[in-house]
């Protein structure tokens, strides 16, 4: 092989086609003033209702937060007799695992009733198997940076304080943030605020931030060399930073730049042992390998898989073998940190 030879991403037809119609789609909606165009946005984003009605073992509900903001989860409950490896053996009062799942988007598009987040958690839920929360937070440009932390924040503070919304036998002693993309970011973001400020009866035990969405002003070798991979490019990135940040100020803000100087000082906090999932074809791969050195720097329990072969987003599509050895992974991560923790 030539030096000139790039290795080159090899995807299913149908793959790519969904793949340039969510770039036409989010492309489209994104205004140059800075603003969205939800009408058309929301056309195209499919979504589904909760239901109560148990589909292959997963039940599923949605819990208002808070109404003025709008923000709600939807709760992913397993329904079969589960059986969990490495603690109690005895199904029916074997404890769940909860997940915190944040959605990915860019802060600025999509919602937990969006198909695929609906269909991932529900694979999460019922493989792991586990209570999953998927948060829906209120989105950039209308909202900025910080309603979408206040909101993550806000739905662990409920479910810290309610005792009745979580099935019987979730254990919110056993807690995981996850989040995807923008989700990762976020996931990230709220466990700092809650590592400061403490919860009553939650302990967050690990966090899974599936290639999540950090940035800066410079421009890394990854987003140069994987310029035109699907999804990620660095004017839609620029654009999305632009809608969330603060007016004024940079990609050198703490929470985009979080390995950077302005990034917050995490040697004193109790910050959960984390695990960072990433693919060799999505240009915020360098952005998330520096994330994953500071946590190390930092003296925490971080791990890193990397999919080579993999694009930004691939775990959305259930055609993809990866997808599901991803769930696999996240499931072993929990099982483990669950029992040591
Ligand atoms: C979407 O916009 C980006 C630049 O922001 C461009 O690289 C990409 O080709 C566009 N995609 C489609 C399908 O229009
Ligand atoms: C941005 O453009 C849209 C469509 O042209 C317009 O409706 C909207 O008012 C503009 N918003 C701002 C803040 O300029
Ligand atoms: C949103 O986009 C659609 C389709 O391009 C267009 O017909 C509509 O006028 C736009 N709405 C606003 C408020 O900009
Ligand atoms: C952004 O982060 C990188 C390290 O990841 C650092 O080299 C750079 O100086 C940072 N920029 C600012 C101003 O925070």
């Amino acid at each position: 092989m030539s030096s000139t030879d790039k290795p080159k991403l090899n995807l299913p037809l149908k793959i790519r086609v969904t793949l340039s119609l969510i770039s036409a789609i989010t492309n489209a909606s994104r205004r140059p003033n800075g603003t969205v165009n939800r009408t058309l946005f929301n056309f195209f984003d499919r979504k589904c209702s909760p239901n109560a009605t148990p589909v292959n073992g997963v039940s599923t509900k949605d819990v208002t937060v808070n109404a003025e903001h709008n923000v709600w989860f939807r709760l992913f409950t397993p329904t079969d007799d589960v059986t969990v490896t490495g603690g109690d053996t005895d199904t029916k009062s074997a404890s769940l695992p909860v997940v915190v799942f944040f959605h990915g988007g860019g802060f600025t598009f999509l919602s937990p009733s969006s198909l695929a987040f609906d269909a991932f958690c529900r694979k999460l839920c019922r493989e792991i198997p586990a209570v999953v929360v998927s948060v829906n937070y209120r989105l950039s440009p209308e909202h900025r940076y910080p309603a979408q932390y206040d909101d993550g924040e806000a739905v662990l503070k409920f479910l810290d304080e309610d005792k009745t919304v979580l099935p019987k036998n979730a254990d919110v002693a056993k807690c995981f943030l996850a989040g995807d993309s923008a989700g990762g970011n976020l996931a990230h973001n709220v466990a700092v605020r809650v590592c400061k400020e403490g919860l009553r009866k939650i302990r967050i035990v690990g966090l899974i931030a599936l290639q999540p969405f950090f940035g800066g002003e410079e421009q890394t070798e990854s987003e140069i060399r994987l310029e035109g991979a699907p999804l990620v490019s660095t004017s839609r990135t620029n654009w999305l930073w632009k809608a969330f940040l603060p007016e004024g100020s940079n990609r050198d803000h703490g929470v985009a730049n979080v390995s950077g100087p302005n990034g917050e000082d995490l040697s004193g906090l109790d910050y959960p042992d984390t695990l960072v999932f990433v693919g060799g074809f999505d240009p915020l791969i360098d952005w998330q390998k520096r994330y994953y050195d500071w946590l190390r720097k930092n003296g925490k329990n971080a791990q890193l898989t990397e999919y080579p072969n993999m694009f930004h987003g691939f775990y959305v599509f259930p055609e993809l073998p990866e997808s599901f050895q991803l769930v696999l992974e996240v499931k072993d991560f929990i099982n483990k940190n669950r029992v040591s923790n």
